[in-house]
Protein backbone atom coordinates (compact mmCIF):
# COMPACT_ATOMS: atom_id res chain seq x y z
CA UNK A 1 0.00 0.00 0.00
CA UNK A 2 2.81 2.51 1.48
CA UNK A 3 4.28 1.00 -2.19
CA UNK A 4 1.19 2.30 -4.31
CA UNK A 5 1.42 5.80 -2.60
CA UNK A 6 5.04 6.32 -3.14
CA UNK A 7 4.51 5.71 -7.18
CA UNK A 8 0.73 6.93 -7.69
CA UNK A 9 3.16 10.28 -5.63
CA UNK A 10 5.71 10.17 -8.52
CA UNK A 11 3.53 9.77 -11.18
CA UNK A 12 1.54 13.11 -10.62
CA UNK A 13 5.04 14.72 -9.89
CA UNK A 14 6.19 13.55 -13.62
CA UNK A 15 2.44 14.15 -14.77
CA UNK A 16 2.72 17.95 -13.35
CA UNK A 17 6.25 18.41 -15.06
CA UNK A 18 5.25 17.29 -17.93
CA UNK A 19 2.30 19.69 -17.68
CA UNK A 20 4.68 22.68 -16.80
CA UNK A 21 7.09 22.13 -19.85
CA UNK A 22 4.85 21.66 -22.30
CA UNK A 23 2.93 25.15 -21.40
CA UNK A 24 6.45 26.68 -21.20
CA UNK A 25 7.03 25.31 -24.83
CA UNK A 26 3.63 26.84 -26.18
CA UNK A 27 4.14 30.35 -24.49
CA UNK A 28 7.69 30.49 -26.25
CA UNK A 29 5.89 29.95 -29.52
CA UNK A 30 3.31 32.69 -29.30
CA UNK A 31 2.79 35.80 -29.41
CA UNK A 32 1.67 36.66 -25.95
CA UNK A 33 -1.43 38.48 -26.75
CA UNK A 34 -4.39 36.10 -26.66
CA UNK A 35 -5.97 38.23 -29.52
CA UNK A 36 -2.80 37.46 -31.87
CA UNK A 37 -2.59 34.10 -33.26
CA UNK A 38 0.38 33.11 -34.27
CA UNK A 39 -0.44 32.50 -37.72
CA UNK A 40 -1.94 36.18 -38.03
CA UNK A 41 -0.20 38.34 -40.70
CA UNK A 42 0.93 40.68 -38.34
CA UNK A 43 1.87 37.98 -35.84
CA UNK A 44 5.60 38.61 -36.26
CA UNK A 45 5.30 42.38 -36.61
CA UNK A 46 3.51 42.60 -33.12
CA UNK A 47 6.15 40.18 -31.37
CA UNK A 48 8.84 42.71 -32.75
CA UNK A 49 7.25 45.80 -31.47
CA UNK A 50 7.07 44.13 -27.91
CA UNK A 51 9.93 43.05 -27.90
CA UNK A 52 11.62 46.42 -28.61
CA UNK A 53 9.19 48.30 -26.63
CA UNK A 54 7.79 50.09 -29.44
CA UNK A 55 4.15 49.14 -28.52
CA UNK A 56 2.81 47.32 -25.39
CA UNK A 57 -0.78 45.63 -25.40
CA UNK A 58 -3.57 47.52 -24.75
CA UNK A 59 -4.51 44.96 -21.28
CA UNK A 60 -3.18 42.16 -19.39
CA UNK A 61 -3.45 40.00 -22.53
CA UNK A 62 -4.67 41.97 -25.76
CA UNK A 63 -3.08 43.63 -28.37
CA UNK A 64 -6.53 45.04 -30.05
CA UNK A 65 -4.51 44.69 -33.63
CA UNK A 66 -7.76 46.09 -35.08
CA UNK A 67 -8.08 49.36 -33.10
CA UNK A 68 -7.28 52.69 -34.56
CA UNK A 69 -3.84 54.47 -33.25
CA UNK A 70 -3.77 57.93 -32.08
CA UNK A 71 -1.68 60.70 -33.32
CA UNK A 72 -0.30 60.90 -30.01
CA UNK A 73 0.42 57.60 -29.38
CA UNK A 74 2.51 57.77 -32.25
CA UNK A 75 4.32 61.05 -31.20
CA UNK A 76 4.62 58.81 -27.88
CA UNK A 77 6.16 55.86 -29.46
CA UNK A 78 8.53 57.49 -31.69
CA UNK A 79 10.23 59.86 -28.97
CA UNK A 80 10.54 56.42 -26.92
CA UNK A 81 12.47 54.80 -29.33
CA UNK A 82 14.56 58.29 -29.61
CA UNK A 83 15.44 57.66 -26.24
CA UNK A 84 13.04 60.00 -24.64
CA UNK A 85 14.97 63.56 -24.78
CA UNK A 86 15.24 66.83 -22.70
CA UNK A 87 12.25 69.09 -24.27
CA UNK A 88 12.84 72.23 -23.74
CA UNK A 89 9.80 74.40 -25.42
CA UNK A 90 6.04 73.84 -25.50
CA UNK A 91 4.56 73.88 -28.96
CA UNK A 92 1.56 75.21 -27.29
CA UNK A 93 -1.04 73.17 -28.70
CA UNK A 94 -4.56 73.86 -27.20
CA UNK A 95 -5.76 70.37 -27.46
CA UNK A 96 -2.86 69.29 -25.42
CA UNK A 97 -2.99 68.92 -21.78
CA UNK A 98 0.19 69.75 -19.77
CA UNK A 99 1.54 66.98 -17.82
CA UNK A 100 0.07 64.44 -19.58
CA UNK A 101 1.02 60.47 -21.04
CA UNK A 102 1.96 62.48 -24.42
CA UNK A 103 3.22 66.15 -22.93
CA UNK A 104 6.87 65.98 -23.75
CA UNK A 105 6.58 63.31 -27.21
CA UNK A 106 4.12 65.64 -28.53
CA UNK A 107 6.19 69.07 -27.97
CA UNK A 108 9.27 66.68 -28.89
CA UNK A 109 7.37 66.23 -32.25
CA UNK A 110 6.67 69.46 -33.10
CA UNK A 111 10.06 70.67 -32.43
CA UNK A 112 11.42 68.49 -34.34
CA UNK A 113 9.17 69.07 -37.45
CA UNK A 114 8.09 65.57 -37.51
CA UNK A 115 4.25 66.34 -36.26
CA UNK A 116 3.52 70.32 -36.69
CA UNK A 117 -0.24 69.30 -35.92
CA UNK A 118 -3.28 70.98 -37.83
CA UNK A 119 -2.41 74.38 -38.39
CA UNK A 120 -4.65 75.85 -36.43
CA UNK A 121 -3.33 75.28 -33.18
CA UNK A 122 -4.79 71.78 -32.74
CA UNK A 123 -2.42 68.61 -32.52
CA UNK A 124 -5.32 66.17 -33.12
CA UNK A 125 -4.06 64.64 -29.65
CA UNK A 126 -7.03 61.65 -29.57
CA UNK A 127 -8.01 61.61 -33.34
CA UNK A 128 -6.97 58.16 -34.71
CA UNK A 129 -3.68 58.27 -36.97
CA UNK A 130 -4.37 57.92 -41.52
CA UNK A 131 -1.97 55.54 -43.11
CA UNK A 132 -1.07 59.31 -45.42
CA UNK A 133 -0.13 60.93 -42.02
CA UNK A 134 2.02 57.58 -40.91
CA UNK A 135 3.58 57.77 -43.75
CA UNK A 136 4.42 61.66 -43.44
CA UNK A 137 5.42 60.99 -40.28
CA UNK A 138 8.37 58.35 -40.50
CA UNK A 139 9.23 59.74 -43.55
CA UNK A 140 9.83 63.37 -41.85
CA UNK A 141 11.52 60.90 -38.69
CA UNK A 142 13.74 59.65 -40.96
CA UNK A 143 15.50 62.34 -42.47
CA UNK A 144 12.73 63.51 -45.01
CA UNK A 145 14.82 61.67 -47.88
CA UNK A 146 13.21 61.56 -51.37
CA UNK A 147 12.80 58.56 -53.39
CA UNK A 148 11.84 57.92 -57.18
CA UNK A 149 8.23 57.55 -57.94
CA UNK A 150 7.23 54.67 -56.80
CA UNK A 151 4.04 52.86 -58.54
CA UNK A 152 0.73 54.44 -59.19
CA UNK A 153 -1.90 53.51 -56.80
CA UNK A 154 -5.57 53.67 -57.75
CA UNK A 155 -6.16 56.06 -55.45
CA UNK A 156 -3.27 57.82 -56.19
CA UNK A 157 -5.43 61.27 -56.94
CA UNK A 158 -6.57 61.09 -53.29
CA UNK A 159 -2.71 61.45 -51.43
CA UNK A 160 -2.85 64.28 -49.78
CA UNK A 161 -0.08 66.72 -51.76
CA UNK A 162 2.28 66.59 -48.43
CA UNK A 163 1.96 63.31 -48.28
CA UNK A 164 3.25 62.02 -51.72
CA UNK A 165 6.86 62.23 -51.25
CA UNK A 166 6.56 60.56 -48.37
CA UNK A 167 4.25 57.70 -49.77
CA UNK A 168 6.72 57.10 -52.59
CA UNK A 169 9.44 56.62 -49.90
CA UNK A 170 7.77 54.11 -47.76
CA UNK A 171 6.61 52.39 -50.77
CA UNK A 172 9.99 52.20 -52.18
CA UNK A 173 11.88 51.23 -48.79
CA UNK A 174 9.41 48.11 -48.28
CA UNK A 175 7.85 50.19 -44.99
CA UNK A 176 4.75 50.03 -46.48
CA UNK A 177 2.17 48.73 -49.34
CA UNK A 178 -0.83 48.84 -51.12
CA UNK A 179 -3.97 47.27 -50.21
CA UNK A 180 -5.66 44.76 -52.71
CA UNK A 181 -6.87 46.62 -55.46
CA UNK A 182 -3.64 48.70 -55.74
CA UNK A 183 -5.44 51.02 -53.16
CA UNK A 184 -2.85 52.96 -50.29
CA UNK A 185 -5.98 53.91 -48.85
CA UNK A 186 -4.52 57.23 -47.64
CA UNK A 187 -7.22 58.63 -45.62
CA UNK A 188 -7.91 55.11 -43.77
CA UNK A 189 -7.34 54.24 -40.10
CA UNK A 190 -4.03 52.85 -39.34
CA UNK A 191 -4.51 49.82 -37.12
CA UNK A 192 -2.75 49.31 -34.35
CA UNK A 193 -1.45 45.74 -36.65
CA UNK A 194 -0.90 48.39 -39.38
CA UNK A 195 0.95 50.49 -37.16
CA UNK A 196 3.04 47.50 -35.72
CA UNK A 197 3.96 46.16 -39.23
CA UNK A 198 4.84 49.65 -40.42
CA UNK A 199 7.14 50.01 -37.61
CA UNK A 200 8.62 46.88 -38.17
CA UNK A 201 9.60 47.25 -41.40
CA UNK A 202 11.11 51.01 -40.66
CA UNK A 203 12.84 49.81 -37.87
CA UNK A 204 14.26 46.94 -39.54
CA UNK A 205 15.48 48.41 -42.67
CA UNK A 206 17.26 50.91 -40.86
CA UNK A 207 19.04 48.70 -38.93
CA UNK A 208 16.71 48.43 -35.89
CA UNK A 209 18.81 51.55 -34.79
CA UNK A 210 16.17 54.42 -33.35
CA UNK A 211 16.84 57.69 -35.56
CA UNK A 212 18.44 60.41 -34.18
CA UNK A 213 16.46 62.98 -32.95
CA UNK A 214 16.20 65.41 -35.94
CA UNK A 215 17.75 68.44 -35.53
CA UNK A 216 14.94 71.40 -35.08
CA UNK A 217 17.14 73.99 -37.39
CA UNK A 218 17.72 72.00 -39.74
CA UNK A 219 13.92 70.46 -40.15
CA UNK A 220 13.19 72.78 -43.26
CA UNK A 221 16.75 72.72 -44.67
CA UNK A 222 14.81 71.99 -48.14
CA UNK A 223 12.75 75.16 -48.27
CA UNK A 224 14.06 78.35 -49.62
CA UNK A 225 12.33 81.75 -49.56
CA UNK A 226 13.74 84.35 -52.60
CA UNK A 227 12.54 87.39 -52.65
CA UNK A 228 13.13 90.90 -54.14
CA UNK A 229 12.24 94.14 -52.00
CA UNK A 230 12.24 97.22 -52.96
CA UNK A 231 11.61 99.48 -49.91
CA UNK A 232 11.75 96.73 -47.02
CA UNK A 233 8.05 95.47 -46.92
CA UNK A 234 8.28 92.12 -48.25
CA UNK A 235 12.09 92.02 -47.06
CA UNK A 236 10.73 92.02 -43.39
CA UNK A 237 7.66 89.07 -44.77
CA UNK A 238 9.93 86.83 -45.83
CA UNK A 239 12.50 87.19 -43.48
CA UNK A 240 9.56 86.09 -40.68
CA UNK A 241 8.90 83.18 -43.14
CA UNK A 242 12.21 82.28 -43.21
CA UNK A 243 12.31 82.12 -39.52
CA UNK A 244 9.22 80.32 -38.46
CA UNK A 245 10.13 77.60 -41.58
CA UNK A 246 13.73 77.39 -40.34
CA UNK A 247 14.17 77.93 -44.26
CA UNK A 248 17.07 79.22 -46.21
CA UNK A 249 16.76 83.25 -47.96
CA UNK A 250 17.79 84.18 -50.52
CA UNK A 251 17.82 88.17 -51.71
CA UNK A 252 17.36 89.00 -55.33
CA UNK A 253 19.14 92.35 -54.98
CA UNK A 254 18.88 93.90 -59.14
CA UNK A 255 22.58 94.97 -60.08
CA UNK A 256 20.99 98.74 -60.73
CA UNK A 257 19.80 99.28 -57.30
CA UNK A 258 16.62 100.92 -56.94
CA UNK A 259 16.70 104.27 -55.19
CA UNK A 260 13.61 105.81 -53.51
CA UNK A 261 13.09 108.19 -56.33
CA UNK A 262 13.63 105.47 -58.85
CA UNK A 263 10.45 104.09 -57.15
CA UNK A 264 8.44 106.57 -56.81
CA UNK A 265 5.74 105.97 -59.10
CA UNK A 266 3.44 109.29 -58.38
CA UNK A 267 6.21 111.36 -60.22
CA UNK A 268 6.20 110.67 -63.80
CA UNK A 269 8.94 109.69 -66.14
CA UNK A 270 10.57 107.99 -62.91
CA UNK A 271 12.51 104.91 -63.59
CA UNK A 272 9.66 102.48 -62.23
CA UNK A 273 6.92 104.47 -64.22
CA UNK A 274 9.48 104.50 -67.76
CA UNK A 275 9.91 100.78 -66.89
CA UNK A 276 6.24 99.83 -66.49
CA UNK A 277 5.37 102.05 -69.79
CA UNK A 278 8.01 100.14 -71.59
CA UNK A 279 8.36 96.28 -71.17
CA UNK A 280 11.64 96.21 -72.69
CA UNK A 281 13.48 98.26 -69.66
CA UNK A 282 11.66 95.24 -67.51
CA UNK A 283 15.04 93.01 -67.69
CA UNK A 284 16.02 94.06 -64.93
CA UNK A 285 19.50 92.32 -64.16
CA UNK A 286 20.40 90.64 -61.01
CA UNK A 287 23.68 90.42 -58.91
CA UNK A 288 22.91 87.00 -58.53
CA UNK A 289 20.11 84.73 -60.73
CA UNK A 290 21.27 81.43 -59.39
CA UNK A 291 21.24 79.94 -56.70
CA UNK A 292 24.55 77.17 -55.73
CA UNK A 293 22.85 75.06 -53.82
CA UNK A 294 19.69 74.97 -56.49
CA UNK A 295 18.87 70.76 -56.00
CA UNK A 296 19.17 70.79 -52.30
CA UNK A 297 15.80 72.67 -52.41
CA UNK A 298 12.37 71.17 -53.03
CA UNK A 299 9.96 74.12 -52.38
CA UNK A 300 10.68 77.47 -52.99
CA UNK A 301 8.80 80.71 -51.55
CA UNK A 302 8.58 83.65 -53.78
CA UNK A 303 8.50 86.94 -52.45
CA UNK A 304 7.80 90.60 -54.38
CA UNK A 305 5.81 93.60 -53.71
CA UNK A 306 2.78 93.73 -56.03
CA UNK A 307 4.04 96.43 -59.25
CA UNK A 308 1.04 97.70 -61.31
CA UNK A 309 -1.11 94.52 -60.34
CA UNK A 310 1.44 92.36 -60.91
CA UNK A 311 5.41 90.88 -59.53
CA UNK A 312 6.98 93.56 -59.30
CA UNK A 313 9.59 92.87 -62.09
CA UNK A 314 13.01 92.44 -60.26
CA UNK A 315 12.12 89.14 -59.70
CA UNK A 316 11.20 87.70 -63.43
CA UNK A 317 15.16 87.02 -63.89
CA UNK A 318 15.03 84.89 -61.07
CA UNK A 319 12.08 82.71 -62.60
CA UNK A 320 13.85 82.50 -65.78
CA UNK A 321 17.04 81.50 -64.63
CA UNK A 322 16.36 78.89 -62.42
CA UNK A 323 14.64 75.17 -63.27
CA UNK A 324 11.64 74.41 -61.76
CA UNK A 325 11.39 70.79 -62.50
CA UNK A 326 10.45 69.30 -59.36
CA UNK A 327 10.07 71.80 -57.22
CA UNK A 328 6.83 73.31 -55.19
CA UNK A 329 6.80 77.00 -55.40
CA UNK A 330 4.80 79.34 -53.08
CA UNK A 331 4.40 82.87 -54.37
CA UNK A 332 3.30 85.19 -51.80
CA UNK A 333 3.60 89.31 -52.16
CA UNK A 334 2.98 92.24 -50.22
CA UNK A 335 1.24 95.46 -51.33
CA UNK A 336 -0.94 98.19 -50.42
CA UNK A 337 -4.22 96.98 -51.34
CA UNK A 338 -4.23 95.06 -54.44
CA UNK A 339 -4.98 91.65 -54.15
CA UNK A 340 -2.21 88.97 -55.31
CA UNK A 341 -4.10 88.66 -58.73
CA UNK A 342 -3.09 86.96 -61.83
CA UNK A 343 0.90 87.39 -60.47
CA UNK A 344 1.16 83.56 -59.21
CA UNK A 345 -0.05 82.58 -62.70
CA UNK A 346 1.54 84.62 -64.59
CA UNK A 347 5.17 83.63 -62.89
CA UNK A 348 4.35 79.95 -63.05
CA UNK A 349 4.15 80.21 -66.95
CA UNK A 350 7.35 82.21 -67.36
CA UNK A 351 8.97 79.13 -65.48
CA UNK A 352 7.40 76.57 -67.45
CA UNK A 353 8.26 74.12 -64.96
CA UNK A 354 7.40 73.33 -61.00
CA UNK A 355 3.85 72.79 -59.06
CA UNK A 356 2.79 76.14 -58.41
CA UNK A 357 0.97 76.27 -55.77
CA UNK A 358 -1.71 79.39 -54.80
CA UNK A 359 -0.11 81.66 -53.29
CA UNK A 360 -0.86 84.60 -51.17
CA UNK A 361 -0.63 88.50 -50.33
CA UNK A 362 -0.32 90.36 -47.52
CA UNK A 363 -0.58 93.82 -46.53
CA UNK A 364 2.39 95.90 -46.56
CA UNK A 365 3.64 95.19 -42.87
CA UNK A 366 2.03 91.84 -41.93
CA UNK A 367 2.48 90.75 -38.17
CA UNK A 368 4.14 87.48 -37.13
CA UNK A 369 0.92 85.83 -36.69
CA UNK A 370 -0.34 86.33 -40.33
CA UNK A 371 2.96 85.23 -41.26
CA UNK A 372 2.25 81.72 -39.19
CA UNK A 373 -1.30 81.66 -39.61
CA UNK A 374 -0.97 81.63 -43.23
CA UNK A 375 1.87 78.86 -43.15
CA UNK A 376 -0.22 77.02 -41.54
CA UNK A 377 -3.23 77.09 -44.02
CA UNK A 378 -0.84 75.27 -46.07
CA UNK A 379 -0.99 71.73 -46.34
CA UNK A 380 2.84 71.48 -47.19
CA UNK A 381 3.84 72.25 -44.29
CA UNK A 382 0.78 69.98 -41.93
CA UNK A 383 0.53 67.56 -42.19
C1 LIG B 1 6.12 100.96 -58.60
C2 LIG B 1 5.10 100.56 -57.59
C3 LIG B 1 3.88 100.11 -57.99
C4 LIG B 1 2.93 99.71 -57.06
N1 LIG B 1 1.75 99.21 -57.49
C5 LIG B 1 0.84 98.79 -56.58
C6 LIG B 1 -0.38 98.22 -56.99
O1 LIG B 1 -0.68 98.09 -58.17
N2 LIG B 1 -1.25 97.80 -56.03
C7 LIG B 1 -0.97 97.93 -54.72
O2 LIG B 1 -1.79 97.54 -53.88
N3 LIG B 1 0.21 98.43 -54.30
C8 LIG B 1 1.12 98.85 -55.18
N4 LIG B 1 2.32 99.36 -54.77
C9 LIG B 1 2.62 99.32 -53.33
C10 LIG B 1 3.53 98.15 -52.98
O3 LIG B 1 3.04 96.94 -53.55
C11 LIG B 1 3.63 97.94 -51.49
O4 LIG B 1 4.01 99.12 -50.87
C12 LIG B 1 4.63 96.85 -51.17
O5 LIG B 1 4.43 96.45 -49.82
C13 LIG B 1 6.06 97.29 -51.33
O6 LIG B 1 6.90 96.22 -50.97
P1 LIG B 1 8.47 96.42 -50.78
O7 LIG B 1 8.66 97.35 -49.62
O8 LIG B 1 8.98 95.07 -50.48
O9 LIG B 1 9.01 96.98 -52.04
C14 LIG B 1 3.24 99.79 -55.68
C15 LIG B 1 4.48 100.27 -55.27
C16 LIG B 1 5.40 100.66 -56.22
C17 LIG B 1 6.74 101.16 -55.78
Amino acid sequence: MKNLKKLLCLLLAVIMLLAMSIKAFAAAGDTGFSDVAQGAWYAAAVTYVRDNNLMSGTGDTAFSPNANTSRAMLAVILYRASGSPEVSSSAGFTDAADGAWYTDAVNWAAEGGIISGYGNGLFGINDPLTREQIATILWRYAGSNSASEAQSFADESTIASYASDAVDWVQANGIMSGKPGNFFDPKGNATRAEVATILSNYMQMSSAEPEPTPDPEGSNSRVLVAYFSGSGNTEAAAEMIAETLDADIFELVPADAYTEADLNWTVSGSRVNREHDNEALRNVELVTATVSNWEDYDTVLIGYPIWWGIAAWPVNEFVLSNDFTGKTVIPFCTSASSGLGQSGELLAEMAGDGNWLEGHRFSERPSQSDIQSWLNSLEIFGE
